[in-house]
């Protein structure tokens, strides 16, 4: 960026030129020009408004449109130069709009504020950023449903407390994630339906003289009009809604970050990643690292810490713009792209990694079993809390006398209760337990079998 000094457009009621250390805080140009090719969409439409308005010429509308298209170019280009002095994207495209097609440029601003611009163009780039992150997110379900069916027989422990609880599926675990994601999706969509409606037209908070039509510009850049205008530029809900689904988003990939550190842990050795997803220790020459994994869960924190940032932002401004605006984009922009960041790994960080099968069901196995034995007394008669003292007590015998809980011997079943004499030996395996469930959505092979068919089925009327 250059810092050649140029008087700013409102410099009319002026007598000097900004101080430097003003103008530096004052300019948003170092964040905003991101949104330059939104910007100019925006005039494109406003442009083309006018001339059907007969607010200018047909002549000045085409002119205005070829000229912000030339813009439009060398934003693309990487050609376009910045500079610091145009305080923010809306003057800096005007600028150079100015400098390509004369002073016609000057009437694009008919009817119009910046007020307008930024609100239209952060509107835009929430639709598009929703969009995208919905995207990704769908390459994550994919992998995830892929891994699911790849493992479907896997049995790990399910925890509560982070104490071995009961055996299930990996593939029932992974499409547990799957569910989160499907409920992130809608809030993404709805982050994308708020910011559908432009603020085009609000000529800076109270409409304008100009026959300018709404509709119009609207239709253009396919949103809904605007209906207040004191609203359409003092609100920022749909950017909320945005940093909202953001930040669960990013919640649920904690959590999912979390489980793996753990299974790639040796204690748990669940998992291993590939070399390609995980990373060394400069000291230590045996570590492999889940790097990946914990950003995940590291970043977690800056998603939450933006949500909140613009809610307390947003808090104490009057309607109207607020400069305090202006601090609306740099969260927003910093949460979508630590969210593409991680999405863009995980697909295939999902699908490399190994899992290890017999780890997982001997932990799967042993105590973890007992609920089976409950459910299967409670099945006969006897009352559930019966059924569940007679296992406590059981479960307390063998560890006191060490005997592992699938081979406890049947006298001590009977023992425990005397309808355990005729315990079915399966239900004493991890896999025997899951493929004992009966109840719908459970971890059974034939509910997983189910849910992984409404998913598959989900992916392919959401990819198309
Ligand atoms: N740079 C401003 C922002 O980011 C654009 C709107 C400026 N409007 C104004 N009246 N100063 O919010």
């Amino acid at each position: 960026m250059t810092e050649e000094r140029r008087g700013p457009l409102w410099g009319g009621r002026f007598g000097t030129t900004p101080a430097e250390a003003f103008e530096r805080l004052n300019a948003s140009i170092p964040f905003d020009a991101r949104l330059a090719p939104y910007d100019i969409r925006g005039s494109i439409a406003h442009a083309g408004m006018l001339g059907e308005r007969g607010i200018i010429s047909g002549e000045e509308a085409a002119e205005l449109e070829r000229g912000l298209r030339a813009v439009l170019e060398e934003v693309e280009g990487g050609r376009f130069s910045w500079t610091l002095s145009d305080e923010d994207v809306h003057t800096a495209v005007e600028r150079r709009l100015r400098e390509i097609v004369g002073d016609v440029a000057l009437k694009l601003h008919t009817g119009r504020s910046r007020n307008d611009q930024v609100a239209l163009d952060l509107h835009l780039f929430v639709r598009d950023a929703a969009g995208r992150v919905s995207d990704a997110l769908l390459r994550v379900m994919r992998a995830l449903v892929e891994v699911a069916g790849a493992n479907r027989d896997l049995v790990l422990p399910g925890y509560t407390h982070l104490q071995r609880a009961q055996p299930i599926l990996l593939s029932h675990h992974l499409l547990a994630h799957f569910r989160a994601f499907e409920r992130d999706l809608k809030r993404l969509e709805a982050a994308c339906e708020g910011a559908s409606v432009s603020p085009l037209g609000a000529a800076a908070l109270g409409g304008t003289p100009h026959p300018v039509e709404p509709a119009i510009t609207a239709r253009e850049i396919g949103m809904q009009p605007l209906v207040n205008s004191l609203d359409a530029v003092s609100q920022r809900d749909f950017a909320l809604d945005l940093l909202y689904a953001l930040a669960v988003l990013g919640v649920h990939l904690s959590r999912l970050g979390e489980e793996w550190v753990l299974w790639t842990s040796a204690e748990f050795g669940f998992a291993r990643l590939d070399d390609a997803y995980s990373s060394g220790s400069s000291i230590m020459p045996q570590k492999k690292n889940p790097d990946a994994y914990e950003l995940m869960r590291g970043k977690a924190g800056r998603l939450i810490g933006n949500l909140n940032a613009l809610l307390i932002t947003l808090k104490g401004l009057p309607l109207g713009y607020q400069k305090d605006l202006q601090e609306d984009k740099e969260p927003i922009f910093d949460s979508v792209d630590a969210v593409l960041a991680v999405l863009a790994v995980l697909p295939e960080m999902l699908r490399t990694a190994a899992f290890d099968g017999k780890r997982m069901t001997g932990a799967a196995g042993g105590f973890a079993l007992a609920t089976e034995l409950a459910d299967f007394l409670a099945a006969r008669g006897v009352p559930f809390r019966e059924a569940h003292h007679a296992v406590g007590r059981l479960v307390r015998r063998c560890e006191e006398a060490g005997i592992p809980f699938e081979q406890v011997p049947e006298k001590e079943l009977a023992a425990a209760h005397p309808a355990l004499a005729d315990l079915p030996r399966e239900l004493l395996t991890p896999m025997g337990s899951v493929a004992n469930k009966r109840s719908p959505g459970s971890t059974s092979p034939a509910s997983v079998d189910a849910q992984l068919a409404r998913a598959h089925k989900l992916l392919r009327d959401l990819e198309a």
